[in-house]
């Protein structure tokens, strides 16, 4: 259960980096800083793919063994 709590908090890390780099990539497109906007993206990318290997690490291991500890 612990782990799949800090698998939890840590999504909520990554989803709040999702929404800030989206949103400074969306003010920098606005500017014109086209170069921020590419490196904004890039950053956006990895955030969503830590994101999805987070949500793959709750589904295939965590929340399964947390579930069995509850069953104890
Ligand atoms: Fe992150």
């Amino acid at each position: 259960v612990r782990d799949a709590g800090i698998i939890s908090a840590s999504q909520k890390i990554e989803h709040y980096e999702i929404a800030t780099y989206g949103t400074l990539r969306a003010f920098a497109n606005t500017l014109g800083e086209m170069e921020a906007v590419s490196l904004l993206e890039q950053t956006l990318n990895e955030e969503k793919e830590a994101d999805k290997m987070l949500t793959e690490a709750a589904y295939n291991d965590i929340n399964f063994e947390a579930h069995e500890e509850d069953d104890m």
